[in-house]
């Protein structure tokens, strides 16, 4: 079990465009683990590997934390196959973005191919929160975070609070 530091905007490496994982071996195995680890260290419900500095297209989530159980479930290589037209509006924050959290606007449903920690390909439709985290992890791997999805003014806003704040860090 390894906690890794998470990278905290604005950072150029968090704009960097992940790429794919060609084979899911052990060292795949043991980056999910590792990116498992520092989101429930950070008490996060989802990460993709580029907040730790990692390029590689491999996302992990747990939505249901409830009662302590960890329940994660590894993404590689997702890919959106479909997004319906009608759209729906969740407060989305980020380990990477802290003390921002705002409504982002995204397609209500998608269908979203991956493969899992066997390397064996997944198909799966979702809606609700999932759909959402989906989406924001994915955009991660494009080097795109949700408040990109904020208007300009509010956006700019934004990134003066975490360039301050970043700043104040040291
Ligand atoms: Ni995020």
């Amino acid at each position: 079990m390894t906690v890794r530091p998470i990278l905290i905007a604005p950072d150029p490496r968090l704009k960097a465009v992940s790429e794919p994982v060609e084979t899911v071996d052990a060292e795949i195995r043991k980056l999910a683990e590792d990116m498992a680890d520092s989101m429930y260290a950070a008490e996060g419900i989802g990460l993709a590997a580029i907040q730790i500095g990692v390029p590689k297209r491999v996302i992990v989530m747990d939505l249901d934390q409830k009662d302590g159980k960890k329940n994660w479930r590894a993404f590689i290589n997702p890919k959106i196959t479909w997004a319906s037209e009608d759209v729906a509006t969740f407060e989305e924050g980020c380990l990477s973005v802290p003390d921002i959290w705002d409504d982002v606007e995204r397609p209500a449903r998608i269908r979203c191919e991956y493969l899992d920690l066997d390397g064996k390909t997944i198909q799966i439709e979702a809606d609700g929160m999932l759909a959402t985290c989906l989406q924001h992890e994915m955009d991660h791997l494009q080097g795109v975070l949700f408040i990109d999805h904020f208007s300009r003014l509010k956006r700019s806003m934004a990134l003066k609070k975490l360039e301050k704040a970043k700043k104040l860090a040291g």
